[in-house]
């Protein structure tokens, strides 16, 4: 929709940026604050050409900083010539707007910055139907009169009403788009009570990671796949880069999926929105929370991401903790933690330089072994439907035809699978072994 042009372009790839980070005695708590900001601008595709720490003890109105500061930026916007300026803090509609006049650059906050990341990456309909929703949100407070980026949609026939201004006009279509998203988020919320799932995923177990931002979930995520990857992965591959189907040594197959970092001090109107993005965190089977091991912030990290974790209802799915980057402390040994039950519950590894990630499959495979059932079945003649069904969904071991011309496969499904196929005309049972259970039938 040409109206919201602005906020999608407002983050381009490689725009020259200045990132000003604003130390205001209320966030002083805040970790690597300048660190993980940078990480955010960069994970958008911004080119950083500098960056500045501005402490105040309160907020000015009209530019949030002291105007000497606003002469100071000016300058560097010229000399170092900058695209974007980006403020951590919230800026007020009109300080934003206060700062463009000033800068001549155009100005966006961390709320403006953060919605740009989880426009790029919500997934599923919900996700970014959330994210919408809080991007027009986040833009209504910014319409003000003579705001000329939206300048282009005047003349549009037929857009607006009589005697309308443009302002009433954007204004207008910003409520009527608001009333529909929320109307379909409605209906998206009752669907997903009704506990639906896309078929294929809840046949494959499915392992999310989630974290913490720059704790490495895209580069586990990338040295998984790019390991173990499925020869034949179109099915996931044309509906998302961030989903995917590997087959995993010890557990076979699986659906692993990476999902937006957590990031500090979210802003309120985000969290639905962010929450959102997780949806693939609660469907999961198996959850890998990936940490820092190298941070040494990384336990109030921890203790974060799985408050959010409960407040999305994924709180009972069972958790490996993965220790990553163990490559950046000294003197370091992969290694993997059980509990008093002798289940693992931490894995010390590096995506980076791969070592440990055998333990970690180590730790999948018994995870996973609860819900995967190995199994030998026979498929007569007129099932072939059902054969390539299995190729789709299952890890087969190997494959016979018998002296009657019925397949005989051996294979790797989930338990719950298992039973559906069964059920189906045409399938027998000829043995079958849950690693659990370690007992033939
Ligand atoms: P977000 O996308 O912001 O949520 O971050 P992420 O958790 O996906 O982190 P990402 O994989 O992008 O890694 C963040 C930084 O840490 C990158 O610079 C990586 O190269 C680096 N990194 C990841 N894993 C390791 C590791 O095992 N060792 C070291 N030394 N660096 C790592």
């Amino acid at each position: 929709m040409e109206l919201f042009d602005r906020q999608k372009d407002a983050v381009g790839q490689g725009e020259r940026t200045l990132l000003v980070y604003i130390e205001l005695s209320s966030n002083r708590h805040v970790h690597n604050g300048m660190d993980e900001f940078e990480e955010l601008a960069r994970s958008s595709g911004l080119l950083v050409v500098k960056n500045l720490k501005v402490s105040r003890n309160f907020a000015s109105a009209k530019y949030f900083i002291g105007s000497g500061k606003v002469e100071e930026l000016a300058d560097l916007v010229k000399e170092l010539e900058l695209d974007l300026v980006i403020f951590s803090s919230e800026l007020s509609p009109s300080q934003e707007r206060n700062l463009e006049k000033s800068l001549e650059c155009q100005v966006m906050d961390r709320t403006g910055l953060i919605l740009d990341i989880f426009s790029l990456r919500a997934r599923s309909f919900e996700g970014k139907l959330q994210v919408e929703l809080a991007q027009l949100r986040h833009l209504s407070t910014r319409l003000v009169r003579g705001w000329t980026h939206l300048e282009r949609q005047k003349g549009g026939i037929g857009l607006r009403g009589p005697g309308e201004t443009q302002l009433e006009t954007d204004k207008r279509l910003i409520a009527v788009r608001i009333k529909s998203i929320t109307k379909r988020l409605d209906k998206v919320h009752k669907q997903r009570d009704l506990g639906r799932k896309s078929r294929i995923k809840s046949e494959l177990p499915m392992i999310a990671l989630a974290g913490y931002t720059n704790a490495g979930k895209s580069t586990l995520f990338n040295t998984i796949t790019q390991a173990e990857v499925f020869a034949d992965d179109q099915l996931f591959a044309t509906l998302d880069s961030t989903i995917r189907r590997v087959i995993l040594p010890a557990s076979g197959e699986a659906v692993i999926a990476d999902t937006v970092g957590f990031i500090q001090d979210l802003p309120h109107d985000l969290v639905a929105a962010f929450k959102s993005t997780l949806e693939e965190t609660r469907q999961s089977d198996v959850l890998l929370h990936v940490v820092d091991a190298s941070d040494e912030y990384n336990r109030e990290k921890i203790d974060q991401v799985e408050d959010i974790i409960f407040e999305i209802g994924a709180a009972k799915i069972p958790t490996i903790l993965v220790m990553n980057k163990i490559d950046c402390l000294a003197d370091f040994e992969p290694r993997m933690d059980r509990d008093k039950e002798g289940r693992i519950y931490r894995v010390w590894v590096s995506a980076q330089t791969g070592v440990g990630i055998d333990l970690l499959y180590q730790a999948l495979a018994e995870q996973l072994s609860g819900m995967m059932t190995r199994a030998k079945i026979q498929l007569d003649v007129q099932s072939a439907y059902i054969r390539s069904e299995i190729y789709n969904i299952g890890y087969i071991h190997n494959e016979k035809v018998d002296d009657f011309g019925a397949w005989v496969l051996e294979i790797n499904v989930t338990n719950h699978y298992l039973s559906k196929l069964l059920n189906k005309q045409g399938v027998k049972l000829l043995w079958e072994q849950n690693p659990q259970q370690k007992s033939l039938i």
